[in-house]
């Protein structure tokens, strides 16, 4: 199984092959992993703000929280920004939200001609390394790691890279968990069997560097510094917490045939 990690959207090539995981480690990505951990149906990921505010204003249908930021903080008329913390401390059961993010949501859009796209996280390393791996051995696909990056895309990101380092490292780990007599094709992720990218084997490397002080290496990137000086250095622990939750989100397509997230489970594999 050949596993990828693209360390900004645009080098995401030949989709069709590879079982996508998108990563915004700060902090759409994050946060994606705590609405759905804290109930909600569904997130409409928007592309712009203008859209966002578009679909939130549709007279029929559910009403929709609407979050997200431009330069890290909520733009005027949002219910709420993008932080991590901020959604953990509220209930959310049933309720459905649109999130507009610089990165993530973009990334996401640039994803979405894969066969299955999963959201990961540091928060959800194991469980969302799991799932794509399981789907992709399934499928006989690869699976292909995609960094939100920084600055529209543009610009490599510290944080995204770690993330994907401790994904590409949970489906290392599938292979040392699977029993010896197991059929081969069942093995998930056994490591011979693991064709690893020039970019997954950064990634890990990175990843290792840091394990067990991932809090530390997200403080030193530029994103974080910026969210420092904007009072949000919570998210910054918050985000930095490695396996904290299984949820993994998954985009899907709605009844309207618009891009939605909602919580990936082994039988909604579309
Ligand atoms: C993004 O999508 O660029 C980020 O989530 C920005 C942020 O930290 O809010």
């Amino acid at each position: 199984m050949k596993l990828d990690v693209a360390f900004l959207p645009s080098l995401f090539r030949e989709s069709g092959q590879y079982v996508c995981v998108v990563v915004d480690v700060l902090r759409a990505s994050s946060s994606l992993v705590v609405l759905l951990e804290r109930g909600v149906e569904e997130v409409l990921p928007a592309s712009s703000i203008g859209e966002a505010r578009r679909l939130a204003r549709r007279p029929a249908g559910p009403h929709y929280l609407l979050c997200g930021e431009r330069g890290g903080l909520p733009p005027p008329g949002f219910h709420y920004g993008n932080s991590p913390v901020e959604f953990a401390g509220l209930e959310l059961g049933g309720r459905r939200a649109i999130l507009c993010t610089s990165n993530g949501t973009r990334a996401l859009a640039r994803a979405a001609a894969a066969p299955l796209v999963l959201v990961g996280a540091l928060l959800n390393a194991t469980a969302v390394g799991r799932a794509a791996a399981e789907a992709a051995a399934e499928r006989e696909l690869g699976v292909a790691v995609v960094c939100s990056g920084d600055e529209g895309g543009t610009a490599f990101s510290l944080e995204d890279a770690l993330g994907a380092g401790a994904i590409v490292d949970a489906i290392l780990g599938l292979g040392r968990e699977a029993p010896p007599r197991q059929a081969p094709a069942a093995r998930v992720g056994v490591r011979a069997r693991l064709e690893l990218s020039d970019g997954a084997l950064a990634a890990l490397t990175i990843s290792r560097a840091h394990q067990g002080q991932e809090q530390a290496a997200l403080r030193a990137g530029s994103h974080a510094r910026d969210l420092e000086v904007l009072g949000l250095g919570e998210d910054l622990s918050f985000c930095a917490r490695r396996d904290a939750f299984a949820t993994v989100p998954h985009l899907q397509r709605d009844e309207d045939d618009r891009p939605v997230l909602r919580r990936y489970s082994s039988a909604s594999r579309g």
